[in-house]
């Protein structure tokens, strides 16, 4: 059964947790779905973590889409959602809708935003065309230059302040979910009970009705350190390590290929 919106907001009416993860190519698309995550981001983590910038700024509508393709062709019946990067909706002008719109063309079910107060126009805009759209607020890497830095937001009253009332005009602006990323677990909690659509943690504790991590992280594939909120659930970076050296020394010693993998 295809994962909608209307399913993921039964989720939180019933209270019952769900987990969304990255993806970024067909493969790992196809895995997740054999798995039954119900929820992918093609994440524009994907800048990071598969392009090997430092940042998700200099990430393109043009990168992401080519990676959404790819998601979509792998997973299909996953609620698919597809992040727009850096400078792509900056005024919430026709061009920020042509692009949210080719992410639907590109066979994601929705896009996501980062940031409050300045998207909120962007969001009921998008809404009213039939673009679903996941809020992102607390710690929104595309603001990591004016945070200084990727740090905890909404540790102050105000900022805390800031963080609920823009997530109250999202979901009043007809988001249909909101990250909350890098904000104080109590503030999360507090956001997650006011609010009638879900909230996705990421570094915002377990109040949250999901749970998001980005799948390199996770899967131990990611060399740099990993935030604290991180946990590798399987060391695929270091088994991939042992199995390169495995083939590499098979190779050097003549018993890979054998006759078995061999044609007569
Ligand atoms: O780009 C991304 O992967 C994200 C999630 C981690 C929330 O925005």
């Amino acid at each position: 059964m295809p994962v909608t919106i209307p399913s993921l907001l039964e989720r939180k009416r019933r209270g019952e947790r769900f987990a969304v993860l990255t993806a970024y190519d067909y493969t790992t698309a196809r895995i997740l779905a054999e798995a039954e995550i119900p929820v992918l981001l093609v994440g524009d983590s994907l800048g990071m973590v598969m392009l090997g910038y430092r940042t998700t700024l200099p990430v393109t509508m043009e990168e992401m889409l080519h990676h959404a393709r790819a998601v979509a062709r792998g997973a299909p019946d996953q609620l698919l959602v597809g992040d727009m990067p850096f400078n792509s909706y900056h005024a919430a002008d026709e061009q920020a809708i042509a692009n949210a719109a080719s992410f639907l063309q590109a066979g994601m079910h929705a896009v996501k935003l980062e940031g409050g107060g300045r998207v909120v126009t962007l969001v009921s805009r998008l809404t009213e065309r039939g673009i679903p759209v996941m809020g992102h607020l607390g710690l929104t890497p595309q603001f990591v230059n004016l945070f200084g830095g990727y740090r905890v937001q909404g540790k102050e009253a105000e900022a805390a302040a800031r963080i609920e009332s823009d997530a109250r005009a999202l979901e009043a602006a007809g988001a249909f979910a909101l990250v909350l990323e890098g904000v104080p677990r109590s503030l999360a909690a507090s956001i997650t009970r006011s609010l009638t659509i879900p909230t996705v943690g990421i570094g915002a504790g377990p109040d949250c009705d999901g749970q998001v991590l980005v799948i390199n992280d996770m899967l131990g594939l990611t060399r740099d350190p990993l935030a604290k909120f991180v946990r590798v659930f399987a060391p695929l970076g270091d088994q991939a390590v042992a199995a390169a050296r495995a083939y590499a020394e098979a190779v050097a010693e003549g018993t890979f290929p054998d006759d078995a993998h061999s044609y007569g």
